[in-house]
């Protein structure tokens, strides 16, 4: 098992309910990365990457309630972030399933790789004091 993102103790928000539903997501690109170079059969990529998907918009889901709620100063552009995500990551599970092949593209893992790490370090961190001053440990 080879991982394509490592968990850094910095991905930590020091948020309960939102540091465990970060690790899974990585968990579960690890494991796309993994069926990939093991050459795993489409239909179980397919699996996985609607794994992914459903995944992610259950934990966008609950950020966005709790910008609703602390009526975070950010939420337009955060939420608009999350919603280029999941058309990207539309665009990539569509023509992948028109494709005949079972190889993803490895700019999909590249995107992965880059937007998860990206976010959680720069817009999430952002919501952090917010978070926190309502609460939210
Ligand atoms: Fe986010």
């Amino acid at each position: 098992m080879n991982d394509l993102i490592a968990w850094r103790e910095s991905y930590n928000l020091g948020i309960s309910e939102i540091d465990p539903q970060h690790q899974k997501l990585i968990g579960i690109i690890n494991k796309l990365y993994n069926a990939m170079r093991a050459s795993t059969e489409k239909e179980e990529m397919q699996t996985i990457l609607k794994e992914l998907t459903d995944y992610a918009d259950y934990h966008f889901s609950t950020e966005e309630k709790h910008f609703e709620e602390f009526n975070y100063v950010d939420k337009v552009p955060h939420t608009k972030s999350h919603d280029a995500y999941k058309e990207k990551i539309a665009q990539f599970s569509k023509s992948y399933e028109s494709n005949e092949s079972n190889t993803l593209p490895f700019d999909l893992m590249d995107y992965l790789g880059s937007w998860w790490t990206g976010h959680i370090l720069g817009e999430d961190r952002k919501y952090v004091e917010c978070f926190h001053e309502h609460g939210l440990k």
